[in-house]
C-alpha cells in the first residue's frame, strides 16, 4: 500500500483536480484506490460521488474502529463538516487517525488524500502517514512564500510524528501554468533559481490552464474520457504527469 498526500496551504491550485484524476489513474489497472477526501468544502467527494461510498473521512478522526472493505476501482471517504472538530481535540484525533488508518488503508493498493487550503490537525495526519507528496502549486504572487511553508511544515512533521522518516517528496508541480504568460515563465524561472530544480516535479511536469480540467470534475469523469480535441489534448498531459507519480510509487519500499 503507497499513500500520496496532494498538499498545498494555498486555495485554488489544483489539489483536487490532481488527486481525483491520480485516483481514476490508479484505478484503472483494477487497483484497490481509497480517496480520503480531508477538506469539509467536499469538492474530490462530489467529483467522485459515482464512486463506492466507504463512509465519511471524519470517522477516521472520531471512530478508531472503522472498517472499510477494499474493493477494486475507487472507493471514496468523503469530506464532511465534522471534520472542523478535529482540532479542537488534537492529542485525541491525531493519535485516532492513525490507529483507524492503519486499519482502513492496508486493504487498498493506494491511497489517495486530498487536503483543505489552510494548516490543520488534518494537513498534519495527511502527512504523517504519507508515502509520496505532491505539491501543485501556482505562478502568481506568493506562491514562493507558500512553499517554504509548506517546506517547513513537511519537516517538522518528519520530525515530531515519523522518527525522522523523510516523506518521498516528488516535487512542486505548477497547476493553472499560463504557458503563454511571460509573468509566469518568469516565475517559474524563479522558482527554480531559488529552490533548484530538485523540488521541481520529475521530467519538468506540468499542468497548463485548460477549460478541460475543469470541465472534466463538473462532469464527474477523467478529462480523457471527454470526447474533445482539446479535452484528449488535457489528458495526455495529465496522463504523463500520473505516470511519473505512478511508477515513482511503485518503485518506493511499502510503509514501514
Ligand atoms: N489545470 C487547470 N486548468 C483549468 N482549470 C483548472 C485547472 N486545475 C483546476 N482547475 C479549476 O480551478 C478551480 C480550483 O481547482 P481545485 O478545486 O482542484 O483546487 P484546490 O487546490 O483543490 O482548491 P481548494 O484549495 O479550494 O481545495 C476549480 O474550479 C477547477 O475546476
Ligand atoms: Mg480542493
Amino acid at each position: 500500500m503507497k499513500t500520496l498526500v496532494i498538499n498545498n496551504q494555498k486555495g485554488g491550485v489544483g489539489k483536487t483536480m490532481l488527486a481525483v484524476h491520480a485516483a481514476w489513474f490508479l484505478a484503472e489497472s483494477g487497483a484497490r484506490v481509497l480517496v480520503i477526501d480531508l477538506d469539509p468544502q467536499a469538492n474530490a467527494s462530489y467529483t467522485l460521488s459515482n464512486a463506492r461510498p466507504g463512509g465519511s473521512s471524519a470517522d477516521l478522526f472520531f471512530k478508531p474502529d472503522v472498517q472499510v472493505e477494499p474493493h477494486p476501482g475507487v472507493t471514496i471517504l468523503a469530506g464532511d463538516r465534522e471534520l472542523d472538530a478535529v482540532d479542537a481535540q488534537l492529542t485525541r484525533t491525531v493519535p485516532a487517525f492513525r490507529t483507524a488508518f492503519d486499519r482502513v488503508a492496508g486493504g487498498f493498493d493506494y491511497v489517495v488524500i486530498d487536503t483543505p487550503p489552510t494548516w490543520s490537525g488534518r494537513n498534519y495526519a495527511a502527512l504523517m502517514v504519507a508515502t509520496s507528496l505532491i505539491a501543485p502549486i501556482d505562478l502568481e504572487t506568493y506562491a514562493l512564500q507558500g512553499v517554504k511553508q509548506l517546506l517547513a511544515q513537511k519537516g517538522s512533521v518528519e520530525k515530531a510524528a515519523r522518527q525522522g522518516r523523510p516523506i518521498d517528496f516528488l516535487g512542486l508541480l505548477p497547476s493553472r501554468f499560463q504557458s503563454q504568460s511571460p509573468r509566469q515563465r518568469d516565475s517559474l524561472q524563479a522558482l527554480l533559481r531559488q529552490q533548484g530544480a530538485r523540488i521541481m516535479y520529475p521530467g519538468q511536469g506540468v499542468l497548463t490552464q485548460r477549460q478541460g480540467y475543469a470541465e472534466a470534475l463538473d462532469l464527474r469523469t477523467p478529462v480523457w474520457m471527454i470526447r474533445k480535441t482539446a479535452a484528449q489534448e488535457a489528458g495526455r498531459e495529465i496522463r504523463r504527469v500520473l505516470a511519473t507519480m505512478k511508477q515513482r510509487l511503485d518503485n518506493l519500499p511499502g510503509p514501514a
